[in-house]
């Protein structure tokens, strides 16, 4: 699978990217639990397929099944872990720098590595406060001084709400951004991605087939598109189809979801790059009438 440079940390990642979200979240409906022996089986297999296809980048967090998707993964770790990018999380509301460095400790353990190529603040909308909190108030200086150490290539940040993340994008030592941004929620589109861009900031996103949202609001609202399209296959066109984006993360539980999906992302060739598809209505009346 071809690769690309993530931002200005020149790791080279596939474009997909495999979400650990369902290694550490139960969902009985779908028969799906990563704690019992069937289940770790098949995250593990999951797992596995990915990187045999190519997939080089896992995201993972401590949060995630409280350490379990950290656990599933360092399985796989222990023999393939040169073969991939390999990022976590930490928490950072009420953290000072030890807890920080504690936490990250932790992470290595149940991930079985001496090393972790990103961590990042897991986040979801940053007020003022929690910003400086992170900057100055130890948050920052524990991942640094765990970059110094050589336990971790690179610190990043995630995001549910793009734009509070735009300060952090002055501290150079900030190099990646996961954000929310998907085929029915495109903040992102005109409020960071330009900016993160311009930083040379790594940018990923989560939520990329919308957790899921839109299919389900699709079963009310509009069941002919379930039956008529594959609304999954649109939304990871969606996040690929924009330049600034460097890596979509999926979250996938069954190997035959990683065949489809790699499939898809080798054989996509964008039609038009969606970093400059009209989003004002101003422009679309322009683009229109250009075209
Ligand atoms: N930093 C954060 O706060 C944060 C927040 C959310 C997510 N994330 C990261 O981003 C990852 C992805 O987000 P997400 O897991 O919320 O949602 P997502 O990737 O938007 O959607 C995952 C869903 O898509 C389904 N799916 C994937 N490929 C499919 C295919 N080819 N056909 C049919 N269904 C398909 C999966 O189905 P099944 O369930 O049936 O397998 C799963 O339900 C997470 O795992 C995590 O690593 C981070």
């Amino acid at each position: 699978m071809d690769k690309i440079a993530l931002g200005r940390t020149g790791l080279q990642v596939s474009r997909i990217a495999l979400g650990g979200y369902p290694f550490g979240g139960l969902n009985r409906a779908n028969n799906w639990d990563p704690w019992s022996a069937e289940g770790r089986k098949i995250a593990i297999a999951t797992i596995n397929r990915a990187l045999d296809l190519g997939v080089n980048y896992i995201d993972t967090a401590p949060a995630y099944g409280k350490g379990n998707s950290e656990t599933l993964i360092g399985e796989v770790m222990k023999t393939r872990r040169d073969e991939c990018v390999l990022a976590t999380k930490v928490k950072w509301e009420g953290y000072s720098k030890q807890a920080t460095i504690d936490s990250v400790h932790d992470s290595l353990r149940r991930l079985h590595t001496e090393r972790l190529d990103l961590v990042q603040f897991h986040g979801g909308m940053f007020t003022h406060e929690e910003y400086r909190h992170i900057v100055d108030g130890g948050p920052l200086d524990g991942l640094l001084e765990l970059q110094q150490a050589g336990k971790i290539g690179f610190i990043g940040l995630t995001t549910e709400e793009p734009w509070t993340a735009r300060p952090f994008l002055k501290h150079t030592e900030i190099a990646v951004l996961q954000l929310a941004y998907n085929f029915i929620y495109q903040s992102a589109a005109r409020n960071v991605l330009d900016e993160a861009q311009a930083a040379g900031t790594g940018v990923v996103t989560m939520r990329t087939m919308t957790s899921g949202i839109l299919q389900r609001a699709a079963r009310y609202i509009a069941p002919e598109w379930l039956e008529h399209s594959n609304l999954y296959e649109i939304c990871l066109k969606f996040v690929l189809s924009d330049s600034r984006v460097h890596s979509a993360i999926v979250g996938m539980r069954w190997p035959e979801e990683v065949d489809r999906n790699v499939a898809l992302v080798e054989t996509f060739k964008p039609a038009l790059d969606f970093a400059v598809l009209p989003r004002m209505t101003a422009h679309v009346y322009e683009a229109e009438d250009t075209e």
